[in-house]
């Protein structure tokens, strides 16, 4: 099949890359022409990228920086993210060239334009910008900022902040859109800047020290939030648990020894079983698989699955019982 359509994979979309540009030295912009049945995001969702580097394949999650009026217009879609010099994929973004295919999913995600009649305030964290400036292109497009006030405050450390020319034209395009670029080294933490706020529905991305932040200021004064923070959510931490236990885990005919402190695909991956993965913090749902009965705990939210069979996520998964899976 690879023969005919490159890249293909099962499960996956195919795109191909239309350019890779360097925003500053260390944030990149790759544009990406999705092949035709991929279904069209909604501003704000995001995507798992997968490449494959040293004949492995690596999935990362972007949130796609871009507006769904400029994806039927052009037919394509632009990532825009930070290089880490020891990541597992952005770095190989790099030598990503013109016309190479890679594999998308379908878009992804909740954090879209809220249907809610207030002013909103968008509170971004270094490359948290990305959903607002996709939200932002599709409502100037469709004249939403025409009837929402809106106003960015935009935290990156000094010099790193990206877009801002596409800041400056919407400003520019539309009196109901104004903006602030912050640094916390300059102008202080996210709070000293939300008290103006409080009749706005706040959406907030960045990291997760910042949103929350963001959210306990917000629960004092009853300010409404939405928010979407990439990093993973720290798992609960084992005194939170009780003590640490083992456990027998089965699958495909194999038994492991598991304990209760550490992910399911940790171990899984500690024991060099073959487990497929992607992000890695309960996005991507590659690592999704049958579990045939026993018990799960949600690293994200303590919440106990039943026992009976059902789709788990291996890398937000502990064990409580024993459990038999079907990798
Ligand atoms: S690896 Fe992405 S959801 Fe588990």
């Amino acid at each position: 099949m690879q023969q005919i359509k490159p890249a293909w994979r099962d499960g996956y979309f195919r795109a191909k890359v239309v350019a890779v540009k360097k925003l500053s030295a260390d944030m990149l912009e790759v544009l990406l022409r999705p092949e035709s049945s991929w279904p069209a995001h909604i501003a704000g969702q995001h995507i798992a990228l997968t490449l494959e580097i040293n004949g492995r394949l690596t999935t990362r999650v972007f949130t796609i920086a871009s507006g769904s009026d400029t994806y039927q217009k052009e037919k394509q879609i632009r990532l825009v993210t930070k290089v880490k010099a020891q990541g597992a994929l952005t770095p190989y973004l790099l030598s990503c060239m013109p016309n190479q295919w890679v594999n998308i999913s379908a878009p992804m995600g909740e954090f879209i334009w809220p249907k809610v009649e207030k002013p909103l305030l968008m509170i971004a964290g270094g490359s948290g910008i990305t959903p607002f400036i996709a939200m932002l292109d599709d409502a100037i497009n469709n004249g939403q900022l025409k009837h929402t006030p809106v106003h960015l405050l935009y935290f990156a450390k000094p010099d790193e902040h990206v877009l801002l020319n596409e800041l400056s034209a919407f400003s520019k395009g539309c009196e109901h859109f104004t903006y602030d670029v912050l640094s916390k080294q300059k102008d202080g933490d996210v709070e000293a800047h939300l008290c103006n706020f409080a009749n706005a529905h706040w959406l907030v991305c960045g990291p997760h020290a910042m949103f929350e932040q963001v959210e306990s200021y917000a629960k004092t004064i009853n300010a409404p939030v939405s928010s979407e923070h990439f990093a993973a959510l720290p798992v609960l931490s084992s005194a939170s648990l009780s003590q640490s236990e083992t456990f027998s885990l089965v699958h495909n005919g194999q038994s492991l020894t598991v304990d209760n402190q550490q992910t399911l695909l940790i171990q899984l991956q500690q024991a060099e079983q073959p487990v497929t993965y992607g992000c890695g913090m309960g996005i991507c749902h590659q690592c999704q698989c049958v579990k045939k009965r026993g018990v799960v705990r949600d690293t994200r939210t303590g919440e106990l699955s039943d026992s009976a069979e059902q789709l788990i996520q291996l890398c937000v998964s502990q064990a409580v019982t024993d459990l038999e899976i079907q990798l």
